[in-house]
């Protein structure tokens, strides 16, 4: 056998012997102090005491990558939130982040958070007749006084926008499309989604 044989079986030997068998196993790790972060930080849960331990200059033994908090159930360095906090994914009330560009993700991924319900359709036509009916017109099909004179406002019933769903329409209204100017300063996101489900009336009748 030639040496260069006997290096390669025994680079071999070594690559096999790093690859882990647990799925939590990392195997063995090449300069571990790239894997690991020996600050804080807030989604780390190394749980392992002796994680690091080859390195540690700690008085208590414990190895110099174990940075789990104890008083977090699930062991990471991050503090419980707050009783009562609210989680970002829910309602959408918090500042919206889908960008103006992406109006076909946001139709794909925003559902309405309020019902279709007597009230919230009522409370919808209060906004729209102040917030859109001049554009739009009362049906949301004719152009309103000052649409006649802006031009090129859509119709709710036109191919294009009939069969959208409301994630669509809350998304036009927050950043706007074309010609048509943005309402995210005018309207809550509550008050966009009341709206979105006037328009839906609007667009069924
Ligand atoms: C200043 C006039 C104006 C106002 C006010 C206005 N719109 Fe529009 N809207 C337009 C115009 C113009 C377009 C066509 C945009 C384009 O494609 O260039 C449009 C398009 C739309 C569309 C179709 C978007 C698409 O996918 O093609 C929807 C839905 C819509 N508006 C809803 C609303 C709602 C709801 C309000 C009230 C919150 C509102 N608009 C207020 C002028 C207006």
């Amino acid at each position: 056998m030639k040496l260069s044989h006997i290096t390669l079986f025994l680079a071999g030997g070594l690559i096999l012997a790093s690859c882990g068998a647990g799925k939590d196993d990392p195997g063995r790790e090449y300069a571990p102090n790239m894997y690991h972060s020996v600050p804080y930080e807030p989604l780390t849960q190394i749980t392992d005491e002796s994680s690091g331990a080859w390195v540690s200059s700690l008085e208590n033994g414990v190895g110099e990558y174990y940075n789990s908090n104890p008083n977090n159930p699930n062991g990471m360095t991050m503090r419980v939130p707050p009783e009562n906090s609210v989680p970002r994914s829910r309602g959408g009330y918090l500042p919206y982040r889908i960008p103006k560009d992406s109006l076909e993700m946001a139709a794909r991924l925003l559902v309405n958070p309020l019902d279709s319900t007597a009230e919230v359709v009522a409370e919808g036509k209060v906004l729209y007749t102040r917030f859109c009916s001049h554009c739009h017109g009362d049906q949301g099909v004719e152009p309103g006084k000052v649409g006649e004179v802006y031009g090129g406002v859509t119709s709710y019933k036109s191919a294009a926008v009939v069969d959208k769903p409301g994630g669509h329409i809350f998304h036009v209204i927050t950043h706007g499309k074309g010609r048509m100017w943005p309402h995210a300063s005018q309207l809550s996101p509550e008050e966009r989604w009341k709206i979105v489900r006037y328009v839906q009336v609007l667009q069924k009748q």
